[in-house]
């Protein structure tokens, strides 16, 4: 028996990346993970975040969680504002702010049942900037806004609500803009002090003890994990 057991986790993005390595390591505590995710792999209940009907249906299915990671996301394409499409523009809030909006809302009385913790992923790109993905860095800040907010509703409810906000982390999305030729790994990690990329089990190992009793005080704080980026150089 694991001291998890009987612990309920929903984890959006689940199929991919950051959200992927956070289900493994959840499981692997002994939670009970349900992985949200409009990617179909195996495993994930199809639910696009973005679609408050979708969001709703699936919390529908569900009774008292004790975590929500809000994983999901996508980073936009990189052109300058000047030539960004509007379309483009919502696609981004769609996703990363309404999808998290939607999934904290729709579990909201879940999270309440089992006085649960809420953990976002902002990124340091929405306490600077992101070249070509100004959609991207609006979104992240209002990610910590939102985080702010709700903590501060919900604590008399008992749930907790905070946001990490990683540097840059080696998973497919990153991967995607190395082969498309927008990023550079080499570049990417001499912007870290520690002058490498962070891996997914660093990052969802955050995560996961942020959830956990020793920061049982802690709420509405954004964890800045960026391996020293934003110190500067
Ligand atoms: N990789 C990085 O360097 C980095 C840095 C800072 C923050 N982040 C944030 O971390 C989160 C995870 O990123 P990742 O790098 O693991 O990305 P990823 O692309 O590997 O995984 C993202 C997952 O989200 C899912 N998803 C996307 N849109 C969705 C939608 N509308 N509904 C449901 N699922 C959807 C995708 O199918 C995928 O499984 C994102 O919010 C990202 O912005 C990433």
């Amino acid at each position: 028996m694991s001291t998890h057991d009987g612990k309920v986790a929903v984890v959006t993005g689940g199929a991919s990346g950051i959200g992927q390595e956070t289900v493994r390591q959840l499981r692997q505590a002994g939670w009970t993970v349900v992985v949200w995710d409009r990617s179909d792999a195996e495993g994930a209940v199809p639910v696009d975040i973005a679609d408050y009907a979708s969001v709703e249906a699936a919390a529908g299915q569900l009774d008292g969680i004790d975590l929500l990671v809000n994983a999901a996301g996508i980073a936009g394409d990189r052109q300058p504002s000047a030539s960004k499409s509007p379309a483009e523009w919502d696609r981004v809030m769609a996703v990363n702010l309404n999808g998290s909006f939607y999934t904290m809302h729709a579990l909201y009385p879940h999270l309440k049942a089992r006085k649960g913790v809420v953990v976002n992923i902002a990124s340091i790109a929405g306490m600077m900037m992101a070249k070509g993905r100004v959609h991207y860095a609006v979104s992240k800040a209002a990610v910590m806004t939102l985080t702010r907010s709700l903590a501060n509703e919900w604590a008399a409810d008992g749930i907790r609500v905070v946001a990490i906000a990683p540097g840059y982390v080696k998973t497919p999305m990153i991967q995607r803009s190395i082969e498309a030729g927008e990023l550079d790994e080499a570049t990417m990690a001499a912007a870290h002090a520690m002058n490498r990329l962070a891996t997914t089990e660093e990052i969802a190992g955050a995560i996961i003890a942020l959830a956990q009793p020793p920061f049982q005080f802690m709420t509405g704080a954004i964890v800045t994990i960026d391996g020293g980026y934003t110190l500067g150089k």
